[in-house]
């Protein structure tokens, strides 16, 4: 039995540290330097080559190493009864609520603004504040706590996701109430899982339906957004900034529009990174489970999509 660990483009070290400090008798082998295919049980993969995962007769798991399975799902080659985990992990929740907070603070104590006045050394009191209600695309593990965080603090708050949903501990607006949800509020944070549902949803047709100049935080994943379609919502003023974290193509190429949109401020898929050390142990949990048939954690609906 051997943990093939397949992240291209990734450094894989540190996970190869922690997992072994936790689980020494572990085998690992790492893409692409994986001699025994047939050994392969467990695979812990980020964005890996389409088709590699058949290559291993013997596998029983397939584990994110993030929130997102979109990297995973989107391979037509996985067998439809493999078991897909992904991370569900309190730092992972915290960083990304964090972040959100940051962006909404931002906008709604309106900092860049300030920021400019300082570059042109202008005193001006006026407007110190923009009221805020904050809409929150996604009220899973993620979208869940910041809508919580978000309320705790003070901010009123409105969730939105796909299903119909009637424990919400928030007003929650479900698919055919898209349009309702937008008219309510002037932040719009996006948390969705990106399926075949969701991808482009924020286009300019969403954002004509919003409040004239809306401020958009995009966390989730670059094909929700219609790249496009954000400078011209910016242009039209449906929306009046944006906070981005995610792109269609990463990196981000040098020529992107984005990168010198002043209205735009942007981080490089940094909201919230995976830590090795938090999110190893539901791994090896979950290789724990899967050897003596137990359920398995942070289970993957692959018909939700998540
Ligand atoms: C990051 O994008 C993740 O899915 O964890």
């Amino acid at each position: 039995m051997s943990l093939a660990i397949i992240c291209p483009g990734k450094n894989p070290d540190s996970w190869i540290q922690v997992i072994r400090e936790l689980d020494p008798d572990l085998k690992i082998q790492v893409y692409p330097e994986i001699k025994e295919p047939e050994e392969v049980e467990v695979a812990l993969v980020w964005q890996h080559p389409p088709g590699i995962l058949s290559t291993f007769p013997n596998l029983k798991l397939i584990s994110s190493m993030g929130a997102g399975v979109d990297h995973i799902l989107t391979d037509q080659t996985i067998s439809a009864d493999l078991p897909i985990v992904r991370i569900v992990d309190e730092k992972l929740t915290f960083s990304m609520t964090n972040y959100v907070i940051m962006g909404v603070l931002n906008f709604h104590r309106r900092l860049t603004h300030f920021q400019e006045n300082q570059e042109k050394k202008i005193w001006d009191m006026s407007d110190p504040e923009i009221e805020v209600k904050i809409g929150v695309m996604g009220v899973g593990a993620l979208g869940g706590d910041v809508l919580e965080k978000l309320s705790f603090i003070g901010f009123p708050v409105v969730g939105f996701g796909f299903s119909e949903k009637n424990d919400s501990e928030y007003p929650y607006y479900s698919k055919s109430q898209l349009g309702k949800f937008l008219a309510e509020v002037n932040v719009l944070v996006c948390l969705l899982p990106l399926t075949p549902e969701t991808e482009s949803i924020l286009n300019l047709e969403l954002f004509k339906q919003c409040k004239p100049g809306t401020y958009l935080i995009n966390v989730a994943r670059g094909k929700h957004l219609v790249e496009e379609d954000l400078t011209q919502a910016l242009d039209n003023g449906y929306l009046s900034g944006a906070l981005l974290d995610v792109y269609r193509k990463e990196p981000l190429l040098p020529e992107h529009a984005f990168w010198g949109d002043r209205r735009i401020m942007l981080t490089p898929h940094i909201a919230s990174v995976t830590n090795p050390r938090a999110a190893a142990p539901q791994i090896l949990d979950n290789i724990n489970r899967i050897r003596s048939k137990r359920p398995l954690l942070n289970y993957v609906n692959r018909s939700r999509g998540y």
